[in-house]
């Protein structure tokens, strides 16, 4: 059997943002909470650069750039504004998500099968530039098999309906959106694609979807920021990784059920 391959945690920080803008200022500062992460065991960190600067802004982008030790994955609508941006930031990642102003996150996935002909430049330049471009989407098969033909070397699939499923306590939805997921890591995989997932993921959830070997990084926010409130960052992440180990271990004995 291959080798397992090592399972990434990025952390996003937006939430870190959002709390200092709710007083303007500076404290609490994302880029201190970045460093926090990684010192406790993040791969890298994420952040969303949203199109109205609700959390975080184009100085903690920089900032991030410039005083982090791992990889930073800069969010970003397909915009030639966002695309400008990364160009001049020049992010390690960028994950292309679909943004509505109205949202209260990112709600849905891209629509890569029908926004090829928009995608398929931008994707262009950021690769050209060396910025490793991933698009977020559903677990369904015409998106996963339009991102691989739009030339993105990496999708994250949105696992939000199946952690919202989990934590309302709906089995059957649970049930069939992790088949959904569990299928669509397998096609992408299939077509060359590498697979990250992330959205809603908590302890529980992101141990299990850990036992799906295909996937290599998981991208968790919220949840991590909301239990720091409790416990604090670095004993947060450093549970989330046991989780995450656990959840790869039953990878390793073949298990990838929940
Ligand atoms: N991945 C992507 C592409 C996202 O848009 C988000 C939310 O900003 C996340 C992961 C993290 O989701 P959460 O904050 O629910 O953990």
């Amino acid at each position: 059997m291959p080798a397992i391959p090592h399972l990434r945690l990025g952390v996003n920080i937006d939430h870190v943002a959002t709390i200092r803008n709710a007083r303007g200022g500076r404290h609490p500062d994302p880029v201190r909470a970045a460093k926090l992460a990684i010192a406790a065991g993040a791969d890298g960190v994420t952040a969303h650069l949203r199109e109205d600067r609700r959390h975080i802004s184009d100085d903690d982008i920089a900032r991030l750039k410039a005083e982090i030790a791992k990889p930073l994955n800069l969010e970003m609508a397909a915009t030639a504004e966002m695309v400008a941006i990364a160009l001049r930031t020049h992010p390690n990642a960028a994950c292309l998500v679909p943004e509505r102003r109205a949202e209260r996150t990112t709600e849905g996935g891209l629509d890569v099968a029908g926004g090829r002909a928009d995608l398929a430049p931008k994707i262009g330049e950021l690769r050209g530039a060396n910025i490793r471009v991933s698009l977020f989407i559903a677990a369904d098969p015409s998106q996963i098999e339009a991102a691989a033909a739009v030339g993105a070397p990496v999708i994250e699939i949105h696992t939000g309906a199946w952690c919202h499923a989990l934590a309302d306590g709906n089995a059957g939805l649970a049930d069939s959106e992790w088949r959904r997921i569990r299928e669509g890591v397998r096609l992408a995989k299939s077509l060359g694609l590498e697979v990250h997932a992330g959205h809603g993921l908590d302890y529980a959830s992101a141990e299990t979807i850990a036992a799906l070997p295909e996937i290599v990084e998981l991208n968790i926010g919220h949840f991590l920021v909301g239990e720091a409130v409790f416990v604090g960052l670095d004993e947060t992440i450093k549970t989330m990784r046991h989780a995450m180990m656990r959840g790869r271990a039953r990878a390793t004995a073949g298990e990838n059920r929940p």
